[in-house]
């Protein structure tokens, strides 16, 4: 039987991470992990009992409330991959609305959360066959994994995607807010001073900007299988 690896795949927001990631495992058998689901529950739950703004922005308030958070995923048979579970509710849809993208890279500047979610994180991956995405997958959670992708796209193709993302899911955004919003997260979380995003030195980059959904699949298919017999 093949060995199974570890695949970190990091990369800005907005850069088809999670349906690379999606795609992969499924080919694969493998757990899917979506860290960026779990800084964006923690921010939801922190919404939901502060009231929360940049310029209102009570670290020690938001600490309080970790003990009282349990995050979960629970697989889908329908999708093929979990759906994130809040304190057992499924939070899925609501942690994907723009209220909750506008706090979430500020909460995720916080050591303490980004401790307890990497804890998590190192156990759901312990046994491999994971292929999570994130920001600091393949620096810090899993700085070992067997295969570290780090994808990239132009800033301009970023806000598309995510608006017509947005606007699939019937919200109502208009386009320069999505765009300011890809630029703030891209900022906060490429500077942020515990777990900044950036490439690990091991990483294979991979700009999509121009490739068909159809075209990046084959080509990271083809990296995790060649990598597999590696092992
Ligand atoms: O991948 P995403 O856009 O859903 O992630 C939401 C935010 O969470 C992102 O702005 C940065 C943060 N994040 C992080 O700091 N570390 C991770 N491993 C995943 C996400």
């Amino acid at each position: 039987m093949d060995k199974k690896i570890t695949i970190a795949i990091d990369g800005f927001s907005s850069t088809g991470k999670s349906t690379v990631a999606k795609q992969l495992a499924k080919e694969l058998g493998y757990v899917y992990v979506d860290t960026g689901a779990m800084y964006r529950a923690v921010t939801l739950y922190v919404m939901r009992h502060l009231f929360v703004t940049e310029t209102n922005f009570d670290v020690e308030a938001i600490l309080r409330h970790l003990p009282f958070i349990s995050l979960k995923f629970i697989f889908d048979e329908k999708l093929g991959y979990g759906e994130i579970y809040l304190n057992k509710e499924n939070v899925e849809k609501e942690i994907r609305l723009m209220e909750v993208s506008r706090n979430v890279s500020r909460v995720a500047t916080i050591s303490k959360v980004r401790e307890m979610l990497v804890k998590q994180q190192q156990e759901m991956g312990k046994n491999k066959g994971v292929v999570m995405d994130g920001r600091d997958i393949g620096t810090v959670v899993f700085p070992d994994a067997d295969l570290k992708l780090f994808m990239t796209a132009s800033t301009q193709t970023r806000a598309e995607r995510r608006y017509k993302e947005l606007c699939g899911r019937g919200n109502e955004v208009e386009f320069n807010e999505v765009l300011e919003n890809v630029k703030e997260r891209d900022y906060l979380d490429s500077t942020r001073e515990d777990s900044p995003l950036i490439k690990a030195k091991d990483a294979i980059e991979i700009d999509n900007s121009e490739l068909t959904l159809e075209e990046q699949f084959e080509k990271v298919v083809k990296l995790a299988r060649d990598k597999i017999a590696e092992k």
